[in-house]
């Protein structure tokens, strides 16, 4: 694997042994780890907002021995009108082995992997409403941990799945796993048409017998300037809470993304209750994307 840039790009058996390295470095310690890529180095450039991405990418570095340096978009030269295409330029010249990127234009990496050494490698870290491959992997292996296989489950994606890249990756990588079924459900403004047919009947029918159940937030930045939504009728309509999650199979888990509008897409108790794995989600992040650095480090996965 030379560069991440959408999980479709992945086999199955690259998202086994993604798996299987991930469980791995679970067991291995950091002082072991730390002697891994001593000597490499890499350049996170996030263009759009992130704590858990940016952070998660940053520790995963640390913990292999990488030194990596996180540019201040806020306070970089882009401010003064420099292009992405010359800020990637600049950067490629202070020669690094990785560019981390976040950016809201969808596709982006395709043109930076062009602009790049030809010997660099590039990681989608989110481009727009197109692809977020490493979330995706890491909601792969927390459903693994759980689950152990994918082929019975029932997986329930709710809430704004048009703007969602998390929602694309994780899709992907439920078909590419043979996952048993994938279903919907949202404002029938928000799922795209090319999903349709995954589209749940009702809330009822997403949640029921459901295996895992996926919540997203609304993705107000990418809603048409001067969309109001009822953040009242869209919690009554699509929201999670102790009563409709009854309806999911008793040992389901409940996964967010993040980050959460608590009250809105889920409630404090489902939140934190006994069924949410949503910081073990945070924490598989780092542990996810030392494998996939790993691997593209030592150019594994073809
Ligand atoms: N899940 C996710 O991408 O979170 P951040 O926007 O905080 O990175």
């Amino acid at each position: 694997m030379k560069h991440l840039t959408d999980i479709k790009s992945l086999s199955r058996s690259d998202i086994q042994q993604l798996i299987e390295s991930t469980q791995i470095i679970s067991q291995s310690s950091t002082k072991d780890t730390k002697t891994w890529h001593h000597g490499h180095s890499a350049v996170a450039l996030f263009f759009e907002n992130s704590t858990r991405t940016l952070t998660s990418f940053q520790l995963a570095c640390q913990r292999l021995g990488i030194d990596i340096t996180a540019l201040n978009i806020s306070h970089s030269s882009t401010q003064k009108g420099e292009t992405i295409k010359d800020t990637l330029l600049t950067l490629d010249a202070m020669q690094t082995d990785l560019f981390i990127v976040r950016h809201q234009e969808n596709h982006i990496h395709d043109q930076i992997i062009d602009w790049v050494s030809h010997d660099v490698g590039v990681i989608n870290a989110g481009d727009g409403t197109n692809q977020h491959p490493t979330q995706g992997l890491l909601d792969l292996f927390t459903i693994w941990q759980h689950k152990q296989s994918f082929e019975n489950l029932k997986v329930s994606i709710i809430g704004d799945i048009k703007h969602s890249r998390v929602a694309n990756s994780l899709i992907d990588g439920l078909e590419i796993m043979n996952t048993k079924e994938i279903q919907l459900y949202g404002p029938d403004s928000l799922i795209p048409i090319d999903k349709s047919k995954l589209k749940a009947d009702s809330m009822s029918s997403a949640l029921n017998n459901a295996d895992v159940v996926v919540m997203l937030r609304i993705q107000k930045e990418r809603l048409p300037k001067g969309t109001n939504l009822d953040l009242e009728q869209w919690h009554q309509q699509y929201g999670l809470n102790n009563k409709n999650l009854k309806q999911a199979k008793p040992n389901a888990i409940v996964m967010h993304p993040g980050p959460m509008n608590r009250g809105v897409e889920i409630t404090n108790e489902v939140a934190d209750g006994p069924q949410s794995v949503i910081l073990e989600q945070v924490k598989n992040g780092v542990l996810m994307r030392q494998a996939v650095i790993h691997h593209m480090l030592t150019k594994a996965l073809n």
